[in-house]
């Protein structure tokens, strides 16, 4: 049964389908109570364990959630309240939950973590964010521009800000989905130097958006940054904030992604957020029904 690691470590038919599943089960859902059974069922008697060596709001209860609705059960568990977080080693933690349970989904820091994981689990492993990725959160936003725009093949989106793990697997599904991507930032804070073959480095935030089909954001400081660069960060990405004037440079009908939690008017203003571009409460929402077909996907179910 396959895992779901990266966007560029899964198939591009599978990622097209997984797609097309999480907004039909979206649509089957409308209208129904957030507790309300799904019809079919498909995770009765599956466990899922829920692993978080960092906090969550969207991950946490959108997955706790889409395991429920689709009748499985589901244990949300603390890294340092695991004996994980006191020595014992991931390897021997798959080993042992792979017993207990039927999928794994484990958000921690270094990407070696997840790696061995999936590596030494005998049941398939979901990324849930590391400091390198977060795939979870691409296909939620690939969901949602395609709910709202159509297909994203031969779109321009315009990525202004940090160079971080949201980023990259943007950078991934750019590839896998025949996108135009292109990173806006400043130099220090550039994508990881294996993601530029496939991108466009624009340093000038105006220019970079002409034309865009799509512009998004992150926080100035990832959960994995020192809390001690954050001036320093702060101070070299102002010139990157997604406001009213730079998404004036975009397309008329283009559309604002923020994966959330937000830095309201660091990174994005207010304006922006809660303005007549932004679909970041659809993207969110769909976290949890492109998740659902994630796990469908893993469980071949
Ligand atoms: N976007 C996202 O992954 O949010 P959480 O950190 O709240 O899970
Ligand atoms: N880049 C952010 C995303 C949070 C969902 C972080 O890693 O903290």
């Amino acid at each position: 049964m396959p895992s779901f690691l990266d966007i560029h470590k899964t198939d591009a038919a599978d990622l097209r389908a997984i797609i097309d599943a999480g907004r039909a089960m979206k649509t089957s859902r409308q209208g129904r109570p957030k507790g309300a059974p799904d019809d079919d069922q498909p995770l009765a008697g599956h466990m899922v364990a829920l692993i978080f060596e960092k906090p969550s709001t969207r991950t946490r209860v959108s997955f706790d959630v889409g395991v429920r609705q689709m009748g499985g059960e589901t244990m949300v568990l603390s890294g340092t309240d695991m004996q994980l977080g006191h020595g014992e080693t991931i390897a021997d933690t798959a080993r042992v939950l792979s017993r207990y349970v039927d999928l794994i989904m484990i958000r921690t820091f270094e990407e070696q973590t997840l790696l061995e994981m999936a590596e030494y689990a005998s049941v398939p492993v979901i990324n849930g964010l590391t400091d390198r990725t977060h795939p979870c959160q691409i296909m939620a936003d690939i969901m949602t521009y395609e709910e709202h725009r159509g297909p994203i093949a031969g779109r321009k989106v315009v990525w202004s800000g940090d160079g971080n793990n949201v980023f990259a697997s943007f950078a991934h599904a750019a590839e896998q989905f025949g996108f135009d991507l292109t990173f806006t930032g400043p130099p220090p804070l550039d994508p990881e130097p294996d993601l530029h073959a496939g991108i466009t480095i624009e340093r000038d935030p105006h220019k970079a958006v002409e034309g865009a089909d799509l512009v998004v954001t992150d926080t100035w400081v990832s959960m994995h940054d020192p809390q001690s660069a954050r001036e320093r960060r702060h101070n070299q990405l102002r010139p990157y904030q997604v406001n009213a004037e730079l998404m004036s440079k975009a397309k008329p009908d283009a559309l604002f992604m923020h994966c959330l939690p937000a830095h309201r008017d660091d990174e994005a203003t207010s304006e922006v957020m809660d303005g007549p571009h932004s679909v970041i409460w659809d993207e969110a929402e769909n976290r949890l029904h492109a998740q659902k077909a994630v796990m469908r996907y893993c469980l071949g179910v």
